[in-house]
């Protein structure tokens, strides 16, 4: 039960408490594309969006093919789940603060940093 707890909750050693708290101990700050942004990304989307796997037509390995699908507004729609095919296909909504985390990033104009 314990490692099925720690496996549900995924990698962030935070996320129980993001449960239970929102998004109030979510750090947004310093957010960026390659150590922020990929790393969300590489856990629960490149399984399908690769280059080695284009579902829908789609992938989401390296800056300037994430950078289409922040600039057409899906990336952050499939993500929120609003007006696109929700994301991650099959799988439980990202947690609240990857979402913000992303969303700060976008609003900070998506650079390649
Ligand atoms: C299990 C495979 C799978 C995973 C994991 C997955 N996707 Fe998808 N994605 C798809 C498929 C298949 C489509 C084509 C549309 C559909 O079937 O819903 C798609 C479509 C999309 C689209 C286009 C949506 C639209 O309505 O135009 C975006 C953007 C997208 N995915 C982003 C993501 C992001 C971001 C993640 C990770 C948070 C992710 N996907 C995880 C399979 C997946």
């Amino acid at each position: 039960m314990f490692v099925l707890a720690i496996s549900f909750f995924g990698s962030c050693y935070y996320n129980n408490a993001e449960d239970l708290l929102g998004t109030a101990n979510c750090d947004t700050t310093n957010v960026t594309y390659s150590i922020t942004v990929n790393k969300v990304l590489t856990d629960y989307c490149t399984s399908c969006h690769s280059d080695a796997s284009l579902q829908g037509g789609i992938t989401l390995e390296g800056y300037d093919n994430v950078k289409k699908y922040v600039d057409n507004g899906s990336l952050i729609g499939s993500i929120n789940q609003v007006g696109f095919s929700p994301m991650p296909k099959g799988s439980a909504k990202l947690s609240d603060c990857d979402i913000s985390k992303i969303q700060k990033w976008i609003s900070d104009g998506a650079p390649n940093n």
